[in-house]
């Protein structure tokens, strides 16, 4: 296990997990993840920017045991989440030596959640600066990316950012700087549509002050170094503050076929009528796939059957999660069959309080759809066309 240079005086000695497939009980990983933690090293001072996950402390151990780093004066927590602050305790068990710096909601956090000793950690101001001999720790609060503690560190002396979760990818790599790869801007839009989505607002408005510094790098603690930032910060541009796409988001389910009917009828009739359409099987579905269309789409349909009275059960957890997640579609309707009655649509729109959306007439059937079904399917379309033609699109993605 040895530490790895990024620019002088700054080496990784996170870890690579790659086998971990689920984060929060909740988060698919299909390529695995890492936990970057850095270390800096001036004339005077030596700081260790953030840990890992506790599980891959040893590994962290043994870096910093690679890079000589027998004395830290600082470990720099900026975000109290275990991925990364699981290790400091025990950092600073062989590192009596050592000060936590956090922000002074982050240094309550790390009480609350880890039991790092409060006399062991020092809150540090917005714009703070801590001078290692010849290189400088510049604190930027940038709370709510995506706890409320969060903060980021400017290295001026290399033109360094790091953003802790903020711009980071699950991704498992052995890359150390992630060039400008299609499967890192991939891995960087699950992690921007599960992690960062419902913050795009506070985040937008926030962006600026980083992209003023001009950073020669961008850092995170998940996934690879950006050492072309503007290929992260223009996928960031687009995802929070682009017009949603001419696109139509399909989650279903469907248990005697009659709703898998329905969807069918609508897809053709969306796609005929020039709507990118993703149809998106809810029965073992990738939640993550799901969020990362999202990010983009103008439209959600959502299709199920009427189960005791109400939406399946998997498709009111979606509708659930997409309210959570606040993606900027604009339009929404729900299809569906039923056996006899319900309130499915009543249900499934108190689920989505969350959600600035015009609900446009719903389409629901008793039992197979038959051809006036058929037609309100071709007729709800024919609305959703008419609504995306009012939007100012960016085009159909690649
Ligand atoms: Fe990577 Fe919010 O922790």
């Amino acid at each position: 296990m040895q530490a790895r240079r990024v620019v002088e005086s700054v080496d990784w000695v996170g870890a690579i997990d790659w086998d971990r497939r689920l984060f929060d009980a909740l988060i698919p990983l299909p390529d695995g993840t890492s936990y970057n933690a850095y270390l800096v090293r001036g004339s005077s001072g030596t700081a260790l920017l953030d840990t890992v996950d506790p599980a891959c402390a040893q590994i962290l151990s043994a870096r910093l045991a690679h890079a000589g780093a027998e004395h830290i004066d600082f470990l720099v927590a900026h975000h109290a989440e275990q991925d990364h602050s699981g290790a400091i305790p025990l950092v600073l068990a062989a590192h009596p030596e050592t000060t936590v710096l956090a922000t002074e909601k982050g240094k309550t956090m790390l009480v609350d959640h880890l039991g790092v000793p409060a006399e062991r950690i020092r809150a540090v101001r917005d714009g703070e600066r801590l001078n290692l001999g010849g290189l400088t720790l510049e604190f930027l609060h940038f709370p709510w990316v995506h706890w409320p503690e969060t903060m980021v560190t400017w290295l001026p002396e290399r033109r360094i950012l790091f953003t802790c979760d903020l711009f980071g990818s699950h991704l498992a790599t052995s890359e150390l700087f992630a060039g400008e790869d299609a499967g890192v801007l991939l891995g960087a839009k699950r992690y921007y549509a599960e992690i960062m989505m419902p913050f795009r607002n506070l985040i937008e408005k926030r962006l600026e002050r980083l992209t003023g510094l001009r950073p020669a790098y961008i850092a995170p603690s998940h996934g690879p170094i950006y050492e072309r930032p503007e290929f992260i910060l223009e996928a960031y541009r687009e995802w929070l503050t682009a017009p949603p796409h001419n696109l139509i988001v399909v989650p279903y389910l469907s248990m005697h076929a009659s709703t898998r009917r329905m969807v069918e009828v609508f897809v053709e009739a969306c796609i005929r009528r020039g709507m990118r359409v993703e149809q998106f099987d809810l029965t073992d579905p990738d939640l993550g796939k799901l969020a990362m269309l999202l990010v983009d789409a103008a439209s959600i349909v959502i299709g199920t059957p009427v189960v005791l009275g109400g939406p399946h059960p998997k498709a009111a957890y979606a509708a659930y999660l997409a309210n959570l997640l606040r993606p900027k579609a604009r339009f929404l309707s729900v299809l569906g069959s039923y056996g006899w009655g319900g309130k499915m649509v009543e249900q499934l729109a108190a689920m989505i309080p969350n959600l600035k959306l015009e609900v446009l007439p719903p389409v629901l059937c008793k039992g197979l759809p038959g051809a006036d079904d058929c037609e309100s399917l071709e007729a709800l379309a024919a609305t959703f066309a008419e609504r995306h033609a009012r939007l100012t699109t960016v085009g159909i993605p690649s």
